[in-house]
């Protein structure tokens, strides 16, 4: 992918005070930085300025109808912006500080920029658990925008070396805290109109949900409701082959359970481990010498749709 912008820069620090006061200072000057959050690394801007934000879908060159997640320190900082109805309370005093983002009307004067919401009249928020994300909104005392940050269409990324494979150059900072914990990226859960829907599978189950809330969560709706969900937007640059059972030529084997491969997602057959693990592995696949990438089979309980959906996804080049 070529890069939109002249080259810049692209500074490494590690997470600590340096780092975030570096980081505040750039977003600050309407600029944006890569942060870790307990899920992906995200690549932030004030969400309020929509230069800033323009400036994240230029480095990302993602379609500019893709809204982004809003990020806030606290409960009481998103229900400045969004509409909660009781599900949605019920949902944020349970999952959140965590990997729970809220798909919620938007109030009237909340003073985000229409680009972060992509002109939507609902805003997706999360309350991140990751200490280095959590810093980062004290210290600039502003909502976050921050999709995943990794060029559009390429793996969600989950160390600071995945960054910068699709982002070097293109942003000035990338704070350093290694690996996330997640892994894999937020749960979406839209609450309106009295309706619970699951918009994007993660961390944070469906079951887990509708345990909650005693209601039906219902799926996406006919229409892309998550433009991010397009069918091929985690793909690697190689073609991806699912619930191998042994490797084929040329093909670099990601096991799981009994199946070993040049790499394992989890040995013990753990979903949870094997989520932290997937856009790594992806990551390691994608960069061998092999031509194709085949993925074992991984069942679909808990996590392990979560997972599956990112695989499938993975698996459709478009
Ligand atoms: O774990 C995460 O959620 C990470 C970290 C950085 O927080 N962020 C992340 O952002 O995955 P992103 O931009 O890669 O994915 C955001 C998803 C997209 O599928 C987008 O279409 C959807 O959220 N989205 C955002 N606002 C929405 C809205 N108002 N209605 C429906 N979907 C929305
Ligand atoms: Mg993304």
């Amino acid at each position: 992918m070529t890069a939109p912008n002249p080259r810049i820069a692209t500074v490494t620090l590690p997470y600590g005070i340096a780092a975030i006061d570096a980081a505040a200072a750039v977003i600050a000057d309407g600029g944006c930085v890569a942060v870790p959050t307990e899920t992906v690394y995200g690549l932030a801007a004030d969400a309020g300025d929509s230069r800033a934000v323009a400036g994240i879908y230029a480095a990302k060159g993602r379609p500019g109808f893709n809204p982004l997640i809003v990020h806030v320190p606290t409960l009481a900082a998103a229900q400045a912006l969004a509409a909660f109805d009781d599900h949605a309370l019920r949902l944020a005093r349970a999952f959140w500080p965590g990997p729970l983002t809220l798909v919620l009307p938007v109030r009237d004067g909340a003073g985000i920029a229409a680009l972060a919401t992509a002109g939507l009249p609902t805003i997706a928020i999360r309350v991140p658990a990751h200490d280095a994300m959590q810093a980062l909104l004290a210290r600039t005392g502003r909502p976050l925008a921050a999709p995943s940050a990794n060029a559009s269409g390429s793996i969600s990324p989950t160390r600071a070396a995945h960054v910068l494979r699709s982002l070097d150059g293109r942003i000035p900072l990338v704070i350093d805290a290694g690996a996330t914990m997640r892994g894999i990226e937020s749960t979406i859960i839209a609450c309106i109109d009295g309706q619970v829907r699951e918009l994007r599978p993660g961390p944070v189950t469906r079951a887990a949900v509708a345990a909650l809330l005693d209601v039906t969560v219902g799926g996406a709706g006919a229409g892309i409701e998550a433009p991010g969900q397009l069918a091929s937007h985690y793909a690697p640059s190689k073609p991806v082959r699912l619930n191998a059972t042994d490797r084929r030529d040329g093909e670099w084997l990601i096991g799981f359970g009994p199946v070993a491969g040049d790499d394992s997602l989890s040995p013990g057959g753990d979903p949870v481990e094997a989520a932290a693990r997937l856009f790594d592995a992806l990551h390691i696949a994608d960069a061998s010498a092999a031509t194709g990438i085949a993925v074992a089979r991984i069942p679909d309980d808990g996590l392990g749709a979560a997972i599956n959906d990112r695989l499938r996804r993975a698996a459709t080049r478009g």
